[in-house]
């Protein structure tokens, strides 16, 4: 690939402006005072960039890009130290054009993990909420943004017209490729998502990183929650075998919790921390190997 340019690397000016697209695409139900149409104003500034984001993000995340990055990232000789030390230094990517309007990394997951909690879920769900966008960090290790964030959908096979901005797959060259741009593609009917691979990003990186010591519902919702197209759309179907479909209802479960507890009310990190210690101490060994 061509060296990239600043704007091709950062179009966000925050990765949080993604989710913030999310919400406005999936609103609250109850909260849906403004309709989807209203919510997507197409003159902002924002709207521009996270258009630009997606441009990119399915210009560049063809299957060749997927294997390359799985080969780079899953190694994990990036970084290594204490878990809480990783979830730390996730909080250094903090935005740079305006530090004190959005709620930091850190804040997210406590969020996302303690409406869990106080729905009285398993406490592996709860660390599953805590971690799960600490793969965040490869944005951190110098990738563009369109390969941290973004709605994930399998490549090697047609882009389906239910992934955000379809059109801009015209300019994925995976769209031209006879290998890649039929229904199934490389893959078989109801093969299993596990044979299937889907575009590079955090979710992928974080479940690599976990898989050997979370139960498999929370490898699931760390694996897909930003699979849109399929949790919300069912776009997917032909490709998921039973066990996915069994497993798909808890990225369901999980998904409002990431998506509806943002809240003003920010979590006090010194009062939580022992707790979540003790959760990660508990699931995960000494060390995360980044
Ligand atoms: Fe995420
Ligand atoms: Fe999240």
């Amino acid at each position: 690939m061509k060296k990239l340019t600043p704007k091709e690397m950062f179009p966000l000016s925050s990765i949080e402006q993604w989710e913030d697209d999310v919400l406005k695409r999936y609103p609250e139900p109850g909260n849906m005072a403004k309709s989807k149409e209203e919510f997507r104003n197409y003159d902002s500034p924002e709207v521009d960039s996270v258009r630009e984001f997606y441009r990119l993000n399915h210009k560049y995340q063809t299957y060749e890009n997927v294997l390359a990055k799985k080969e780079h990232f899953l190694k994990f000789q990036q970084m290594e130290m204490p878990w809480w030390s990783a979830m730390e230094f996730l909080n250094t990517l903090i935005d740079e054009s305006d530090p004190d309007l959005q709620l930091d990394q850190l804040q997210h997951l406590l969020q996302t993990a303690e409406a869990i909690r106080a729905d009285g879920h398993p406490d592996w769900f709860v660390l599953t909420g805590f971690i799960h966008d600490l793969g965040k960090v490869l944005c951190l290790f110098g990738e563009p943004q369109w390969n941290v964030v973004g709605d994930t959908f399998p490549v090697g096979c047609k882009f389906s017209d239910k992934i955000v901005y379809p059109e801009f797959f015209a300019d994925n060259p995976d769209t031209y490729d006879e290998r890649y741009n039929t229904k199934y593609g490389v893959y078989s009917p109801n093969c299993g998502m596990d044979k299937v691979e889907i575009s590079w990003g955090h979710d992928e990186y974080m479940f690599q990183l976990t898989k050997d010591y979370l139960p498999e519902p929370a490898l699931y919702m760390i694996r897909y929650h930003s699979f849109y197209s399929q949790h919300r759309e069912k776009a997917y179907d032909h490709l998921l075998n039973d066990h996915d479909q069994k497993m798909f209802k808890w990225v369901e479960k999980f998904n409002p919790y990431d998506l509806y507890s943002k809240s003003p009310v920010t979590p006090v990190v010194s009062e939580l921390k022992p707790y979540y210690e003790d959760l990660i101490a508990k699931y995960l060994p000494e060390m995360a190997k980044l």
